[in-house]
């Protein structure tokens, strides 16, 4: 499976953070916005990904995570000259994807949970037409919003519904075959003038061919798109990382954990951020549990 993190947008409710800086550059606590989808899709067992942003921002994207060897993935770049829609990403996206399975995440979407890495690759295996994920919120409007029926049956999507027919909004990872391309290259803009990605899933809803599966309480998804969830995400990112010890969307350590980089790549990423940063010496404690455990092992 390849995966797309869609990173562009004009940012026009950040302004004026955003007059200079990618929206998805922007630090939630103490990592820049895209490390957090970006370690979901590496957690997912994506290792091919496209990322996509604005032509004055992809140098930016370049410079801080390189071709991807760093972290033992493939990582490339393209340019989304205009917000043409969230289903933009998968028209532009189309060579890089080729005949191949793919996720697309949002790069302002944040998730976290225990469980999520295993529920997203048992997902990934058995993807059949387009996979959605479900989070309740309380706020439904400002999302797409899942349609059930009487018996439970998920039917449809509304786009930023006025008056929702549920709480469960549908986040912004999108996992799908390959046919979700030509649907794409299908859509017609909406009256915004937007690819829309509702009506994308739609489509796969329509013919029965849609998955939707709530994330559930043990996840906390956010969509850091203002101010105000900005600051939440970086609330939220600080007292968990604060409390238990350990890091959220540490991607060298993800990448170690699920086996792209071993320990000396884990060596060089502590030597490029320097220990003086706590990110820095949270991989150095990384590496020493490491050693310890191994340690351990060998006496027994
Ligand atoms: O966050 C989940 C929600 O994302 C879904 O529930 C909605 O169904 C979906 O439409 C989307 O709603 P948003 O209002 O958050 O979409 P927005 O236009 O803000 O775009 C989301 C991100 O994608 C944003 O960070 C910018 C980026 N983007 C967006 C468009 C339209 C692009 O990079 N290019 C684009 O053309």
């Amino acid at each position: 499976m390849r995966g797309i993190i869609l990173a562009g947008g004009s940012g026009t409710r950040l302004r004026p953070l955003t007059q200079v800086l990618s929206k998805q550059l922007l630090p939630v606590f103490d990592k820049p916005l895209i490390y957090y989808p970006l370690s979901v899709l590496m957690l997912a067992g994506v290792r091919e990904i496209l990322v996509i942003s604005m032509p004055g921002h992809i140098d930016q994207y370049r410079s801080l995570l390189g071709d991807g060897e760093r972290l033992g993935i493939e990582l490339s770049y393209l340019e989304q000259d205009q917000p043409r829609g969230i289903a933009d990403a998968l028209v532009l996206g189309r060579e890089f994807v080729g005949d191949e399975q793919v996720a697309l995440i949002l790069g302002d979407n944040i998730f976290h949970g225990h469980d999520l890495a295993r529920v997203l690759q048992e997902q990934v295996v058995k993807l059949s037409g387009a996979t959605l994920f479900g989070h309740s919120v309380a706020d439904p409007q400002r999302y797409g919003v899942a349609v059930f029926d009487d018996s439970g049956r998920f039917v449809d999507i509304e786009e930023k519904p006025q008056r929702p027919r549920s709480t469960m909004a549908v986040t912004g990872m999108y996992l799908y075959d390959n046919e979700a391309l030509d649907y794409a290259q299908q859509l017609v803009p909406s009256p915004r003038g937007e690819l829309e990605i509702t009506d994308l899933n739609r489509r796969f809803v329509t013919e029965g061919r849609a998955q939707l599966v709530d994330l559930g309480r043990g996840t906390m998804w956010l969509d850091a798109g203002t101010h105000e969830s900005l600051l939440e995400a970086g609330n939220y990112v600080r007292v968990l990382q604060q409390r238990q010890g350990v890091q959220i969307a540490c991607i060298e350590e993800v990448a170690y954990r699920v086996g792209t980089l071993d320990l000396a790549g884990l060596e060089a990423a502590i030597e490029r951020v320097g220990v003086a940063s706590d990110y820095g010496a949270y991989l150095r404690q990384v590496q020493d549990d490491h050693q310890r455990r191994a340690t351990a092992h060998e006496g027994l």
